[in-house]
């Protein structure tokens, strides 16, 4: 089905529902000969894990175990396709059965119909988050490729329900539940979402992500500019409404002798560009932004319409986040690394 692979060298086609039997990715383009042991996607998937995030988490509980069906020998890739699977453990599908007939307010449910005339209404089907482990299994395999080129990439939370980090310190983003580089920040940030979810509501933020150690001259203009390919691939995420690349929207109000970087002989002496000019990297740091809508299923009570287009009023069950951040800052994280990881072999099919 068109739409459900990423990337061209470094091509993944993710597969599966939430409530249905499993999902998981085919990977097709991975180099052969890189060591990849199954811990290796494991501990990435961990981090993304449902009932990991304290009060803004849901209660779903799957263990998310992953499997290598193929194209990983004697710990090696071996060039052919990697297939990765992840059974759906925990799905209650009961709690979806009054969702049937009615379309959720802020959810696919009303699209999807539209689009193809039936739809799996159980936990969002398709358009569920469970996809995206998926994607943070496919990351941690491209983390492998840029391992090679001493390619990090960070992601973490900088604002959540209206509190904003005051403080970037990357060494303290896994020591809170919310991957926050501000430690008294995430407490504010998880008093205020326990809060909001007491009252039956959810909250958005934003996530940061960082690569480092890109060399300049990854990136394929003019379509495929490498701030392009990383807006699609973190607009190709639930809940996320926005994107920026380095001074982002505050460019707009920037003169052109403030956004700038001025280059000297040791390098660029400011980063506005966040990493990329003309859509190609410049071996700065690459960074990027993405803005979090709040969880559209929320406890209070909405207006919505039925499939024959009654009115109807909802309260939706089920178990639920009160908010995407934590879980969606692995995913963020997995997405920057495929575009990089897609973008190093591009370029080394061009390199003299
Ligand atoms: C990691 C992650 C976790 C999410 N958790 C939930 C959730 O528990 N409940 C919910 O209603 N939406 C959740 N969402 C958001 C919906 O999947 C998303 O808003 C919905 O599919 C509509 O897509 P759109 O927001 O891109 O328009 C989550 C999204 C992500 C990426």
């Amino acid at each position: 089905m068109p739409g459900n692979s990423f990337g061209q060298f470094f091509k993944i086609t993710t597969w599966g529902e939430s409530h249905g039997p499993a999902l998981g990715v085919v990977i097709d383009g991975c180099p052969p000969l890189l060591p990849l042991d199954v811990s290796d996607i494991q501990q990435e998937l961990d981090r993304r894990r449902p009932g990991k995030g304290g009060p803004a988490s849901t209660t779903r509980k799957e263990p998310d175990k992953v499997e290598i069906l193929s194209g990983v020998f004697e710990g090696k890739t071996t060039g052919t396709p990697i297939s990765l699977l992840i059974w759906n453990k925990d799905a209650k599908s009961s709690s979806y059965d009054k969702l049937k007939n009615i379309f959720r307010p802020g959810h696919g449910d009303f699209t999807y119909l539209k689009k193809y005339g039936i739809r799996d209404h159980r936990g969002g089907g398709r358009a569920s988050a469970r996809e995206t482990a998926a994607r943070v299994a496919a990351g941690a395999v491209a983390q492998i490729l840029l391992n090679q080129h001493n390619i990090e990439v960070i992601a973490y939370t900088v604002a959540l329900a209206n509190i904003t980090i005051e403080n970037r310190n990357l060494n303290e983003i896994y020591e809170n539940r919310l991957f926050c580089p501000d430690n008294e920040a995430a407490k504010k940030m998880e008093q205020e979402i326990a809060k909001i979810r007491s009252q039956g509501d959810s909250a958005g933020g934003v996530v940061e992500v960082v690569a480092k150690g890109v060399p300049p001259g990854l990136g394929e203009p003019v379509f495929d500019k490498l701030d392009a390919e990383i807006a699609k691939a973190l607009m190709s995420i639930g809940a996320v409404k926005g994107v920026e690349i380095g001074a982002g929207f505050k460019a707009a109000s920037m003169l052109g002798s403030q956004n700038n970087d001025p280059i000297s002989p040791k390098g660029f002496l400011s980063n506005n560009a966040g990493g990329i000019l003309a859509g190609i990297s410049n071996g700065e740091d690459i960074i990027a932004r993405a803005a979090i809508k709040p969880i559209p299923s929320i406890a209070k009570e909405q207006d919505t319409i039925n499939i024959s287009g009654a009115p109807e009023k909802l309260v939706v069950g089920g178990r639920h986040d009160a908010s995407a951040i934590p879980r969606i800052v692995p995913v963020c994280q997995a997405m920057m690394r495929l575009v990089l990881a897609d973008h190093l072999l591009r370029q080394r099919a061009i390199a003299q």
